[in-house]
């Protein structure tokens, strides 16, 4: 992943010229993590244009939303269009289906589990790092530079998760029993949402937590979770969003973005949350 990852950012961006003004979600966010999944999953030809399709609906502005119905019919054929694939030798997920024959799994119901889980919950979160990465530092010349000046992205890379946390909320916990939390009780059974974003500002652990500063360590930013149940997807996370957001700093080193930083509009759904377009004129 270490080169590929590179190499697709650009594929996507390879034919633009200088002076040009492109919407980096559309050209970069939502279509590299396609590009990855399709990797991974082995799909290519129609099943990745398919795949692609199928993100730009889901979360570009342009165009009338898909019906849920709509999303689910096409989720479930490009589940089927990689499982078919899952056989075909060289493909992470055929790796992984071959190494896993013995045990007899995963069954195909699993199989299909997994794959909708990839469809439906990481993908969004991955393009609202890329493109909220890209716009925080386009904005911010001396943060730039400290990308620049950073050997080794993983720490940058974290705070920008620390500060842009695009999943808000962590998935439900049920309290076991009754427990008393920062002066509220909560009893046993009820559900309890972690505010993961909330977290990740929280001013007692990071001094000054609404500007993003690539200098500190961040290192107790939750914004992939905490414990068992922590993003399983982190190195995949860390490895694409740094090879995304290097590429464009290095490749187009003086472009900027097209409109004041403030009239960019947030999707803010429950979960999730990322800039809606990133208009930037690459030079
Ligand atoms: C920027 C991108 C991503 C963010 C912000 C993110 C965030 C998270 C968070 C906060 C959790 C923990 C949820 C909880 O505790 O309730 C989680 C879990 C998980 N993530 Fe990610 N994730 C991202 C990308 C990915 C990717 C790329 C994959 C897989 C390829 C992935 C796979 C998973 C899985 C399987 C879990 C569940 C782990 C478990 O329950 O044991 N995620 N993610």
């Amino acid at each position: 992943m270490d080169g590929l990852a590179p190499a697709l950012v650009d594929s996507l961006l390879h034919e633009h010229v200088p002076g040009e003004t492109v919407d980096l979600v559309e050209r970069l966010a939502v279509p590299l993590p396609a590009a990855v999944l399709a990797e991974l999953l082995g799909l290519d030809g129609s099943a990745a244009e398919h795949l692609r399709g199928w993100a730009d609906s889901t979360l570009l502005p342009s165009g009338s939303p898909p019906r849920a119905r709509d999303t689910l019919a096409t989720m479930l054929a490009i589940i089927t269009d990689a499982t078919r694939h899952a056989q075909r030798s060289g493909s992470a997920l055929a790796r992984w289906t071959a190494a896993h024959a013995d045990a007899r799994s995963p069954t195909a119901d699993e199989l299909a589990g997994l794959l909708f889980y990839l469809l439906f919950v990481w993908y969004e979160v991955l393009a609202d790092l890329i493109a909220g990465a890209v716009l925080t530092l386009l904005g911010r010349p001396d943060q730039r530079r400290t990308w620049h000046a950073l050997p080794d992205k993983r720490s940058a890379v974290d705070e920008l998760l620390r500060y842009l946390s695009p999943q808000v909320l962590a998935g439900p916990r049920f309290a076991t029993t009754d427990l008393t939390f920062g002066g509220t009780t909560i009893t046993a059974g009820q559900t309890v949402l972690l505010c993961l974003a909330s977290a990740n500002h929280d001013p007692e652990v990071f001094p000054r937590p609404g500007e993003p500063d690539l200098a500190r360590d961040p290192g107790a930013q939750l914004a992939l979770g905490h414990g068992v149940h922590a993003c399983l997807g982190n190195a995949l996370v860390r490895t694409v969003s740094a090879a995304a957001v290097d590429h464009v700093l290095t490749r187009w080193p003086d472009s900027a973005l097209a409109v004041d930083e403030r009239e960019i509009v947030w999707r803010s759904g429950f979960r999730h949350r990322g800039p809606l377009t990133v208009p930037v004129e690459l030079r």
